[in-house]
């Protein structure tokens, strides 16, 4: 299936989400610790106190993924674990966990993959003003020179931002995420440019002191497939992919999210638009967001469809009546895991990760014990396949990680659905391989081969 003899096959978590120990070992309260104290924002106002309390249980999850076959493991740092007021003192205990955690996974092979951040905003910061406060840039390079310094000897995968599109966008535009207020178009391009900045100043600080480091970006997209292969809805589906729109989730653009950080620019179209509403973007801020990169991380769960308008344009093509959709109502799209890292790679010119891509289910312990998730092992091998098809059509992909290992606090939802790999009763902690758990390890052992199979 082209899979390169080193393409590495892994998973991911993110602290908030899997974490709990949420007021232990000195670490910070954060904008999802008061996101889900506020009524009416997260199911059934659950929260990340004790999440998987993989805090604890690091040690059993990280065996687990050893015995899974796991190479790869992406994980987030809560920056309130190691700089509890997001700056300034830094918690020894914070770097302990970590260590620990970094040198088990070493202990068994499983390569680290640190993103910095995963959303989990440390509360003083977000007082000062957050990512609105261009100090963010200053306070976030140090915070990543406080990782790369304590981790950087074993840690060789960084990344900076988790789909930065979501924190702004879902955290400022929509407000179902953390923090959830909201903000004039300004302020949010404005938080955007921050973000961009502090992941440049971040790179550089990585660069300086883990000289070794391979660096990149995760942020997200929702591919757009080409109703047909003639060229022409291909042109369609690319200008469409890269295309900043008015739409209310303007923030989901890819361009206006990478250009910047890839190019050193912001798309000609997205400027137009946003023409009215743009803070004051100086030449050297561009300058900074644009360091030189290993890969592109992208997650991608999904994507549509659109076809030529014969006018230089795209329409979207409807979906179906009755189309294929996820245990949360995604729709299963394939097709996005060859054309997104396809165009992406056309575009950027890096290796592609796929740092996230994954299926809800309804996930239920059965009579004999186990627990059987054939969707989510179909949903998975179709994207798979679809990958694996990218790779042979010329496009370099470094590695995938699953979304994700362990069913964990998915933000707004709580713990209603589920992601994993592996089931936990959020009641005793007790964590059950599911049927995907063992297909996936099979397939590492094969190192995708057998994707070929139909079954
Ligand atoms: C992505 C997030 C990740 C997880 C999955 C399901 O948007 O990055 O934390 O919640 O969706």
């Amino acid at each position: 299936m082209g899979f390169s003899e080193n393409f590495l096959w892994g998973t991911a978590t993110a602290s908030y989400q899997i974490e709990g120990g949420a007021f232990e070992g000195g670490r910070g309260y954060t904008v999802w610790d008061d996101f889900c104290r506020t009524p009416g924002k997260v199911f059934s106002m659950h929260n990340g106190d004790v999440a998987c309390d993989h805090y604890h249980r690091y040690k059993e999850d990280v065996k687990m993924m050893a015995d899974m076959g796991i190479q790869a493991y992406r994980f987030s740092i809560a920056w309130s674990r190691i700089l509890p007021e997001g700056k300034g003192e830094v918690s020894q205990s914070g770097i302990d966990f970590y260590n620990a955690l970094i040198d088990e996974l070493l202990k068994y092979n499983i390569k680290p993959c640190l993103t910095l951040f995963h959303w989990d905003l440390p509360f003083a910061l977000h007082r000062l003003g957050g990512w609105q406060n261009p100090e963010i840039v200053d306070w976030f390079a140090e915070y990543a020179a406080v990782a790369a310094k304590a981790f950087g000897d074993r840690v060789k995968f960084f990344m900076t931002f988790n789909e930065p599109q979501c924190f702004v966008g879902l955290g400022h535009v929509t407000g179902e995420h953390a923090p959830g207020n909201l903000m004039s178009r300004r302020s949010v391009l404005e938080m955007a440019h921050h973000v961009m900045m502090a992941h440049g100043k971040a790179v550089q600080a990585i660069r300086s002191l883990v000289p070794d480091a391979q660096i990149g970006y995760a942020p997200t997209s929702n591919p757009v497939i080409p109703a047909t292969d003639s060229p022409e809805d291909i042109e369609a589906a690319r200008k469409a992919y890269f295309a900043v729109e008015d739409k209310p989730d303007y923030m989901w653009s890819v361009s206006w999210w990478s250009d910047p950080v890839m190019f050193g620019r912001y798309p000609e179209d997205g400027l137009k638009l946003f023409e009215k509403d743009l803070p004051d973007f100086k030449p050297e801020d561009l300058k900074l967001m644009h360091q030189p990169l290993d890969f592109y991380g992208q997650n991608i769960y999904n994507g549509y469809k659109v076809k030529s308008d014969h006018k230089g344009g795209w329409e979207t093509v409807q979906r179906p009546v009755g189309y294929p959709r996820t245990g949360n109502g995604w729709p299963v799209v394939p097709e996005s895991l060859y054309w997104g890292p396809r165009f992406l790679y056309e575009r950027y010119q890096k290796p592609i990760v796929i740092t996230e891509n994954g299926c809800c289910c309804a996930d239920v312990v059965s009579l004999d014990g186990k627990v059987h998730d054939p969707n989510r092992i179909d949903f998975y091998h179709r994207y798979l396949r679809e990958l694996g098809r990218a790779i042979e059509d010329g496009v370099k992909v470094d590695a995938y990680f699953a979304w994700s290992v362990v069913d964990n606090f998915e933000w707004a939802k709580g713990y209603s659905d589920r992601f994993g790999m592996v089931y936990v009763d959020f009641e005793t902690q007790e964590r059950i391989l599911k049927d995907s758990a063992y297909w996936y390890s099979e397939v590492i052992k094969n190192n995708g081969a057998n994707l070929a199979d139909i079954h």
